[in-house]
């Protein structure tokens, strides 16, 4: 590893499992101290148990990004106990199935909640604290379903739309206060969110799901949550000091067809 993150503290949001979990390992990899938040207290301290297991610094954090004073308390709490905070990784989301002709409007809540508010409260609650020093990053987790339609995934289609449009506004609205903010719009992922709906995609046989799916990735194959952790780490670090108001597309050509 070469340190790209050394003397910074990152906080991950939805980092008990998948893609925010492999970021959390690869940011403290890469030298910084991680306060993993995530809804299920047990799978983010599981998390710090493997950073930790490897000589890093982590904090579990349990906490629902949805709610603004869960947010407020444990963005201070992470800077307090890890001295500052420099890169907000807004990962943590949820997806639901159906069309706008039967979706309910629970489904429709769920996803605003979590994938959008939660994505604005964790970056006002991180604002004064990214602003400070050297200034800081943020990353939201879109999607590829916030640029292109996923057949029956209209609530998850449109929140991730917001967080793209709501990265391009906060880019603008914070580079004054040199905080750079970029968002990653991920392909499949093969993790813990994506099995019920390859599945349900193969009528119960996972197999008969994933290669239906791999068909519209020109790349051949889903991608891994590393990869998307990789992505997630350069938009984080200095080496993308140049980048704000980027929606980086990580999807194997799925989009460019
Ligand atoms: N897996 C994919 O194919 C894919 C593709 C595009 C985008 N994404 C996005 O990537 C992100 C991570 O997805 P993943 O596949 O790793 O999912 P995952 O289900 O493996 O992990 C999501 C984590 O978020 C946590 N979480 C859920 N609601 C929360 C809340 N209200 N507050 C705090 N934590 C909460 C969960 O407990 C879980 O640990 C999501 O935003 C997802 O929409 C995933």
């Amino acid at each position: 590893m070469t340190g790209r993150l050394d003397g910074k503290v990152a906080m991950i949001t939805g980092a008990g499992s998948g893609i925010g979990r492999a970021a959390a390992e690869l940011f403290a990899a890469e030298g910084a101290a991680v306060a993993v938040l995530d809804l299920d207290g047990s799978a983010a301290e599981e998390t710090v148990g493997k950073i930790e297991a490897e000589g890093g610094t982590a904090l579990a954090l349990a906490a629902n990004v949805a709610l603004a004073a869960d947010v407020e308390s444990a963005v201070a709490r992470a800077a307090r106990d890890l001295g500052r905070l420099d890169v907000l990784y807004n990962n943590a989301g949820v997806n639901s199935a159906g069309s706008v002709a039967d979706a309910t409007e629970n489904d429709w809540d769920r996803c605003f909640a979590v994938n959008a508010k939660g994505t604005f409260l964790c970056s006002r609650a991180a604002v004064p604290y990214l602003e400070q020093g050297e200034g800081g990053a943020i990353v939201n987790q879109g999607s590829v379903a916030g640029l292109v339609a996923v057949p029956n995934f209209a609530a998850y289609c449109a929140a991730k739309g917001a967080v793209v449009a709501l990265t391009r506004s906060m880019a603008i609205d914070l580079a004054g206060r040199r905080i750079r903010v970029n968002a990653i719009c991920p392909g499949t992922i093969f993790t813990p969110l994506m099995e019920p709906m390859l599945r349900a995609r193969g009528d119960g046989d996972l197999d008969a799901g994933l290669a239906k799916t791999v068909v519209k990735y020109p790349i051949g194959r889903l991608g891994t949550p590393a990869e998307i952790a990789h992505v997630a780490l350069f938009l984080a670090s200095d080496d993308a000091s140049f980048l704000t108001g980027s929606i980086v597309t990580a999807d194997g050509g799925m989009t460019a067809q």
